[in-house]
């Protein structure tokens, strides 16, 4: 087949951990006989210091354009200065908002190896393998009004928490079908004891469950949830939940699986494009040093494989390859070894190839 890619690498480690999701993707067009062109774009810190802007209208209008995108990381302590117009993170979520991206997929499944890396105990890791839904294109994030006003010298901060049942139903429903294909059980998080729109949420979740008879929901508030994920993480399958408890709440289960570096996601809508980043960030403390891992990249181009050009087999080939670099001994420093960015990702290609 042959399919387009957008890559927008961004900031700090962004372009080490996606020059080696697309040596990966080369290397798995090479051995199935596809044809996947690569253009890179700016986004973030980067295109701000380029153009004045954290994403640029055309660049937009590529990705609309692409079979899918590939993501790096945005931000940095250089555009960090809280008092700036223009931020990194408005790239991101741009991006994600100009695709329609509302389902964000963050899988995660511990590899046997990176338990050693995780300071919870192993006997408690050894059966997850649960999947994050996020709501990712509402809530906190773009809920308006949003800004600052001073009233006789005080200052005031305002974000707004809103969302529609339809922005509720669609995600919902991407968690049920999923649930589908897995082991039929849906956990959907909110704060419904304080939030009206949690409320809303979990009255639109049972209306969704109406439709999948063969899915159990079952409901439960995002501190509890939060525990449960260091407790007895075994217990969930799909989890679904608003925006910006999506986001904690994957950093916290990154936990699980040894480290940051090592999960994927992809952001869904409906129909175009889809877009893949590793969970992480651009990890400013180790930018440049050639030691990030690039698992979480590689796992989220095999997603792109999987979701956005609807190679399964691919996909599976490349999920495995990192399986057996990293049984192998391959271990990045996140994971408590020595091997380099490069090292890895030369490691993950060459059980490609075999
Ligand atoms: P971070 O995820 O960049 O880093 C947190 C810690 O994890 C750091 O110690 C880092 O070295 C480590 N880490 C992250 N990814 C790693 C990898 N692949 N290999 C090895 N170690 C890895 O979070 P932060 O430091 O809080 O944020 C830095 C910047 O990144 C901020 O500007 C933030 O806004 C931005 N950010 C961007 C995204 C994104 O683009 N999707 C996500 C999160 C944070
Ligand atoms: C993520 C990041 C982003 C988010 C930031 C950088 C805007 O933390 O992708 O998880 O909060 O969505
Ligand atoms: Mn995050």
């Amino acid at each position: 087949m042959q399919a387009d890619i957008v890559v927008l690498a961004g900031d700090g480690i962004g372009p080490e951990v996606t020059g080696a999701a697309e040596s990966v993707l080369s290397a798995v067009a090479a051995r199935f006989g596809h044809s996947l062109s690569f253009s890179h774009e700016l986004i973030g810190g980067i295109s701000i210091d380029t153009f004045g802007s954290p994403l640029r209208e055309n660049v937009i209008t590529s990705c609309k354009g692409a079979d899918a995108v590939l993501l790096g990381a945005v931000g940095g302590p250089k555009w960090d200065n809280p008092a700036a117009k223009t931020r990194p993170e408005q790239g991101l979520l741009a991006i994600r908002k100009g695709l329609g991206l509302f389902a964000n997929l963050r899988p995660v499944k511990p590899h046997p190896v990176s338990l050693e890396a995780s300071p919870l105990k192993a006997e408690r890791l050894r059966n997850v393998d649960l999947i994050v839904v996020r709501e990712l294109t509402g809530g906190l994030y773009f809920g308006e009004p949003k800004g600052r006003e001073r009233v006789n010298g005080t200052i005031r901060a305002v974000d707004t928490l809103a969302y529609t049942d339809e922005e509720i139903r669609r995600v919902v429903e991407c968690a049920f079908t999923l649930a589908e294909g897995r082991r039929k059980k849906v956990t959907s998080v909110d704060k419904a004891n304080i939030l009206e729109t949690s409320r809303l949420w979990r009255q639109t979740a049972v209306a969704v469950a109406g439709n999948h008879p063969g899915v159990q929901l079952e409901h439960m508030l995002v501190d509890t949830a939060s525990m449960r994920l260091i407790a007895a993480a075994d217990g969930f399958d799909v989890l679904v939940t608003e925006n910006m408890f999506g986001d904690i709440l994957t950093d916290e289960a990154s936990v699980l699986a040894g480290s940051m570096g090592m999960l994927p996601s992809a952001s869904l809508g409906d129909g175009g494009p889809g877009l893949y980043e590793p969970i992480h960030g651009s990890a400013p403390d180790i930018a440049g040093k050639g030691i990030a891992n690039p698992v979480g990249a590689i796992l989220s181009a095999a997603l792109l494989l999987r979701h956005s050009l609807g190679l399964e087999v691919e996909a599976r080939a490349v999920e495995g390859a990192v399986d057996c670099a990293l049984r192998e001994g391959l271990r990045p420093k996140d994971l408590g070894g020595t091997t380099g960015t490069k090292e890895m990702t030369e490691g993950i290609i060459k059980q490609l190839k075999s």
